[in-house]
């Protein structure tokens, strides 16, 4: 028969394995009622003692209290780790997953004229040129008088006008400015050479749209005055930024046309990139695209803001933004710019 203290340490020993198999509170308590309780395990095993001799049970009986205390600290140790579970059972189960996903930011982006503009008068700044800009209502004057295009010239048919109903006694006609030639004059009459500048804004014509025809368009003006400023120098300004806007291996062709302004006046062309200049539809089978009006800065104008002709030579140009955006992202109507209709938008 195994002696009473082996019995002890058989009940530890399955008290223990059976406390840590213990999976809830309700179980933990039957634990304690099976094995530390007033009729439990351990009671019974001790009620034996009273039979021992004097020495063996005080022994014993020792054995049987730290058993005791063991087996109460390892009850209250795995108590704590069951509420603890129980809690955090509970609050997984309340938690309320109130994330939605959230609704995707609407990106907006540059419009596709503001995109080209940028573009040109960067390829311009990197060349030296300041930006300025001048009024969107402009004097007769300034539109035309001063640009060598006097009243009752055929040259104003070139322009269709949308006149400003507005005038006062001695005061001249006002219209909205059909280009940006008129900053030329206005920024020459405050400055001195060396002059080089762009001039970035808004044009108004009465047209009837279509096309390649609107009532609004944006445009670049240029302007280089300087001591013996050329027509070398004019090509080869214009040239670079046809080549930093439609590509590095690009040819450029420069045509006699008639601008009232300017003398010589002449057309650049770039060589059609759809093609590489052999005839499409997009140069009208010519395998050449005109992208701006330019010329030599006429004489009398100088004179007209004070500058000495005989000293002081420059050319001007002036860029279509729309135009260079449609041969850059080949949009076939000018029209698509100012409909404000996303789908087209969103492509840029
Ligand atoms: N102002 C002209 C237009 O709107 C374009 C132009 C042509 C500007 C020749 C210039 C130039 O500065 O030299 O059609």
């Amino acid at each position: 028969m195994p002696s009473l203290a082996e019995t002890l340490r058989e009940l530890e020993e399955e008290a223990r394995t059976a406390l840590a198999s213990v999976a809830d509170l309700e179980a933990l308590d039957s634990w304690r009622t099976t094995y530390l309780g007033r009729r439990g395990r351990l009671r019974e095993v001790t009620r034996g003692l009273a039979s021992l001799a004097p020495e063996e049970r005080r022994q014993v009986g020792a054995l049987a209290n730290r058993v005791l205390e063991e087996l109460e600290a390892a009850f209250g140790e795995r108590r704590r780790q069951l509420e603890q579970e129980a809690l955090a059972r509970k609050l997984a189960e309340a938690a309320l997953d109130v994330s939605l996903p959230g609704r995707p930011l609407l990106r907006g982006r540059l419009h596709p004229v503001t995109q080209t503009l940028r573009d040109v008068l960067a390829a311009f700044a990197a060349l030296g040129f300041q930006v300025v800009e001048g009024p969107e209502v402009e004097w007769d004057y300034y539109n035309f008088e001063a640009l060598l295009i006097p009243k009752d010239h055929p040259a104003r048919d070139l322009w269709a006008t949308l006149w400003i109903d507005y005038r006062r006694d001695g005061e001249m006609p006002m219209l909205l400015r059909t280009h940006t030639s008129p900053n030329q004059v206005r920024y020459m009459e405050k400055h001195r050479p060396p002059i080089r500048i762009v001039s970035p804004g808004r044009c108004y014509r009465y047209e009837a749209t279509d096309p390649t025809h609107e009532w609004m368009l944006t445009q670049v003006e240029v302007l280089a005055v300087d001591e013996g400023i050329s027509m070398a120098d004019l090509k080869g300004t214009l040239a670079e930024v046809a080549r930093r806007l439609f590509g590095t291996e690009r040819r450029v062709r420069f045509r006699c046309e008639y601008y009232p302004f300017v003398e010589p006046g002449m057309d650049v062309l770039i060589d059609c990139f759809q093609c590489r200049g052999e005839g499409c539809r997009t140069c009208g089978q010519s395998g050449w695209i005109e992208i701006l009006g330019s010329g030599m800065v006429h004489p009398r104008i100088l004179a007209n803001v004070g500058y000495d002709p005989e000293r002081y030579t420059g050319f001007a140009a002036g860029l279509g933004i729309e135009r260079i955006a449609m041969l850059r992202y080949g949009i076939d109507d000018i029209r698509l710019f100012y409909q404000n209709d996303l789908r087209f938008l969103e492509q840029f």
